[in-house]
């Protein structure tokens, strides 16, 4: 039984993870280990670093009691029985595979540390999601080890989405556990189960090899991926056509075959998974002499790239062509409703293209402004920050919602057209508002794959 866990990276996955992992293994020390040395204060503090519905308090349950934030990472790995990897892999932006592959650095430091300073046998589980067969890399790692060292890998992907991190890991569809088809590798296996299996229904939590769980991450993100980009390429056929895409949708959900979840069209999907993870994907079958299953999946990135692309053409076409000089405010930043992550958020490009057209942009956004901030403060005067909505309206020629924050539902529409400018113009993203409503508050209204509501 194991009763010291360590997890290298307190991020968006480690944190949560550990933090569920604790509140139900009470008699399990939980350890999470950073480099960043403020994330770890906030966490320690009882303030994550990070916003997600309901952390706090599953945090400052098993803080003090099995639950602690650390900077010394060295030291843990030698007291630790199981540790978790779940530090950063980003795509490259460097060498060979830029732009596709994944960036390995941190994962490779981190799997020579463990080697350099486990003291005991170690079960050592990858969280992050990495290419497929990233596992027996880290096994070559490990062959150097000293005498009495003793290493199982097993592959443990994190399929949490943000904004629902901790109903995600409270009640899983299913936890996957990849390890060795050998003794040794079985019992690692059993290891984990048993963690899980304090919580999760036995049913839930799947055992596979190694490689069939790292590729089943990056699938499972290449198939939700790809029912935004067949929805989002649905939607411009919607546009030129006068079809409705929430009829379509609709119709298209009510099929159990095909179900009704993950069909919001919008302005495209972002956020540090589903990009990098089909790029990954791609480079994958590249490597492997497979370039028309490369080509498929790529173009659920390209079509991601040409919806937001559109958005901003509608604009520019639907605004008389020109955007200089008009001011635009953004409602929304983050890269999806319930996060302050702003990362591959579908807003930077669209935000980018707007300045291009020299046009003056405000955001706004609940929890992403700072993230906000760290993008664009320094790159334009045309750019600011506004955490009141409705000021960040005043004057504009256009609203345009990119994110689906359910207080935007709510806000005074009729106040905000007042404050406007004539035409005032409102580009609904994430179909989220009722277009009729806002037309006849005067609004000319341009939702995704809807038809205009306009009179000009
Ligand atoms: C996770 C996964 O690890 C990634 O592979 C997946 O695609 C997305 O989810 P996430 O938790 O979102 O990443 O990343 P991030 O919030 O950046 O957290 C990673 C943490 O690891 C950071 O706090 C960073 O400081 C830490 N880190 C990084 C280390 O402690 N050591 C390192 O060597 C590198
Ligand atoms: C995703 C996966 O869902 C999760 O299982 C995995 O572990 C990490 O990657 P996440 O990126 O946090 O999670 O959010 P998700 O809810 O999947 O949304 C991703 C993007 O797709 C967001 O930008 C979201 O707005 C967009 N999206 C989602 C749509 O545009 N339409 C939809 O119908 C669903």
């Amino acid at each position: 039984m194991i009763s010291r866990i360590l997890c290298i990276g307190a991020g968006y996955v480690g944190g949560p993870t550990m933090a569920v992992i604790a509140k139900h293994c009470p008699t399990v020390q939980v350890v999470v280990a950073d480099i960043n040395k403020e994330r770890v204060a906030a966490w320690q503090s009882g303030h994550p670093p990070i916003f997600e519905p309901g952390l706090q308090e599953v945090v400052r349950a098993s803080l003090g009691r099995n639950l602690r934030f650390t900077g010394d990472v060295e030291h843990e790995i030698g007291e630790a029985e199981m540790i978790f990897v779940s530090v950063n892999t980003p795509t490259k932006t460097f060498g060979q595979g830029a732009g596709r592959a994944a960036d390995l650095q941190h994962w490779e430091k981190t799997a020579r540390s463990i080697l350099h300073h486990a003291k005991r046998p170690v079960i050592v589980v990858e969280k992050s999601t990495l290419p497929v067969r990233t596992a027996e890399a880290m096994e070559r790692i490990f062959k150097n080890r000293r005498q009495g060292q003793r290493f199982e890998v097993l592959s443990n992907p994190e399929f949490l989405a943000e904004g629902t991190a901790i109903t995600d890991l409270e009640t899983p569809d299913r936890v996957l556990i990849g390890g060795a088809e050998t003794p040794g590798g079985q019992a690692a296996i059993g290891e984990l189960v048993d963690i899980y299996a304090r919580w999760v229904p036995r049913e839930r939590i799947l055992t596979a090899n190694v490689w069939s769980a790292e590729l089943s991450k990056l699938a499972a993100n290449a198939f939700l991926a790809q029912r935004v980009s067949s929805i989002n390429a649905i939607s411009a056929i919607c546009e030129q056509t006068g079809a409705d895409i929430l009829s379509v949708a609709r119709a298209i959900g009510t099929d159990r075959r095909i179900g009704a979840q993950f069909l919001k069209a919008g302005v495209g999907f972002g956020g540090s998974c589903f990009q990098k993870d089909i790029l990954n994907l791609v480079y994958l079958c590249e490597h492997h002499g497979l370039p028309e299953v490369a080509r498929y999946w790529e173009a659920v990135v390209s079509l991601n790239q040409y919806q937001k692309e559109r958005f901003v053409r509608r604009m520019i076409r639907v605004m008389f062509n020109t955007l200089a000089g008009k001011r635009i405010a953004l409602l929304g930043f983050a890269f999806k409703a319930n996060t302050g992550d702003t990362r591959e958020s579908p807003a930077i490009q669209i935000c980018q293209e707007l300045l291009a057209e020299q046009a003056h942009v405000c955001i706004t956004d609940p929890q992403a402004l700072e993230g906000a901030r760290n993008i664009f403060g320094s790159s334009s005067e045309r750019v600011t920050f506004e955490p009141d909505p409705y000021k960040a309206a005043e004057g504009a020629h256009a609203v345009a919602l990119l994110t689906d924050w359910a207080e935007y539902r709510t806000l005074d529409y009729r106040r905000i057209y007042d404050a406007m400018e004539r035409p005032a113009f409102l580009f609904d993203g994430r179909n989220l508002l009722d277009s009729e409503e806002l037309h006849a508050i005067g609004f000319n209204v341009y939702a995704i794959g809807r038809p205009d509501r306009t009179d000009l």
